[in-house]
């Protein structure tokens, strides 16, 4: 008898994997860390989340497997060749976390139900926190997987995650957030729109899809495919983001509603409403079914189809 493939259960598993071997990385690396540091680090990374942006990763590689140079290894081996990459997601996205609740950003006091990492361990403390894991991020990611990743895919996986993170991924989506945030109605555009979250969300999504094909050796196509389906996920999954933060309530949220609207953030909310945002949700994730399925097999696609049906339809 096949096994039905259960959703719930496959995200359930996935968490636990990543949560447990980001705990050993971090109990690893305690006694050689000044202890605060240690509690600032381990707080935000080791304190729930969705953990999607390593489950993407994760999925992308296995999706990617028969189109790549490491067609022939197990499930379980792929797995071990990419979860250094999923768990260095997961501190880096920690980091972002971190410095994007701090005052001089978008000054959050609640992150995953818990008071944000500045109002436990200081502003000072934060930011070297975050620091600290990103810098630790890249360390943990090629001392990992010098003997498990070819070494011109571990070079190639690196740069993407720098340039996924830089000045023209992230920190310059952040920036362009900062500068849009107060500005009055009608200042606002679509264009601008979509590169702040294409910038500031998209552009580690999209890493997360193509990195994690990458690191295996997948071909040209898949990796195209992948990166174009993690945009459309990333801009979705930042949609989905707008909308909760007026849909949705602190208790299932774990942060505070309402900030965007307070704050006068540039969203998809704001600019096209409630009803305009789902329905670009909506073809944004046609449009994502219809890469998955130029690219793979049906089977080879359910869990990433599953991922993007979650990304849009989550409720925190
Ligand atoms: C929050 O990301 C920041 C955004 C890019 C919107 P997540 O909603 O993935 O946060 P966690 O990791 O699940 O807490
Ligand atoms: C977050 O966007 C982007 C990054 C963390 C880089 P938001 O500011 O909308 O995320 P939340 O709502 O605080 O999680
Ligand atoms: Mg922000
Ligand atoms: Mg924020
Ligand atoms: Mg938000």
């Amino acid at each position: 008898m096949t096994k039905t493939f259960d959703f719930q259960t496959y995200l359930a598993d996935g968490r636990k994997k990543v949560e447990d071997r980001l705990k050993l990385v971090f109990d690893q690396e305690r006694p050689a860390l000044h202890a605060s540091l240690y509690e600032a680090m381990s707080y935000s990374v080791l304190n729930g989340g969705k953990r999607l942006r390593a489950l993407l990763c994760l999925a992308s590689a296995q999706a990617c497997k028969k189109y790549s140079v490491s067609r022939d290894k197990t499930d379980d081996q792929i797995e071990e060749m990419v979860m250094p990459l999923a768990c260095a997601l997961e501190m880096v996205h920690a980091m972002s976390l971190i410095h994007d609740d701090l005052p001089c950003l978008d000054n959050d006091e609640l992150r995953r139900g818990k008071p944000t990492n500045h109002r436990v361990f200081g502003e000072a403390m934060a930011l070297l926190a975050g620091d600290g894991l990103l810098v630790f991020a890249n360390e943990y990611l090629i001392g990992e997987s010098l003997e498990k990743v070819l070494p011109q895919d571990l070079l190639a996986v690196s740069h993407g995650l720098s340039r996924a993170l830089g000045p023209t991924g992230m920190v310059g989506g952040q920036v362009l957030d900062m500068s849009n945030t107060g500005s009055a109605d009608g200042q606002l555009d679509l264009v601008v729109l979509e590169n702040i979250h294409n910038g500031k969300t998209g552009a580690l999504i999209r890493f997360c899809l193509w990195g994690g094909a990458r690191a295996i050796g997948a071909d040209e196509l898949r990796l195209s495919a992948m990166a174009r389906f993690g945009e459309i996920l990333g801009l979705a999954f930042q949609i989905t983001d707008d909308l909760l933060d007026v849909t949705g309530d602190a208790a299932s949220l774990g942060k505070t509603p309402g900030k965007d609207a307070q704050s006068n953030k540039a969203t998809f909310v704001r600019l096209l409403g409630l009803d305009g945002a789902r329905n670009k949700l909506e073809m944004l994730h046609k449009e994502g079914s219809s890469v998955l399925s130029r690219a793979l097999d049906q089977n080879e696609q359910q869990i990433l189809s599953n991922l993007l049906d979650y990304a849009i339809n989550r409720i925190n």
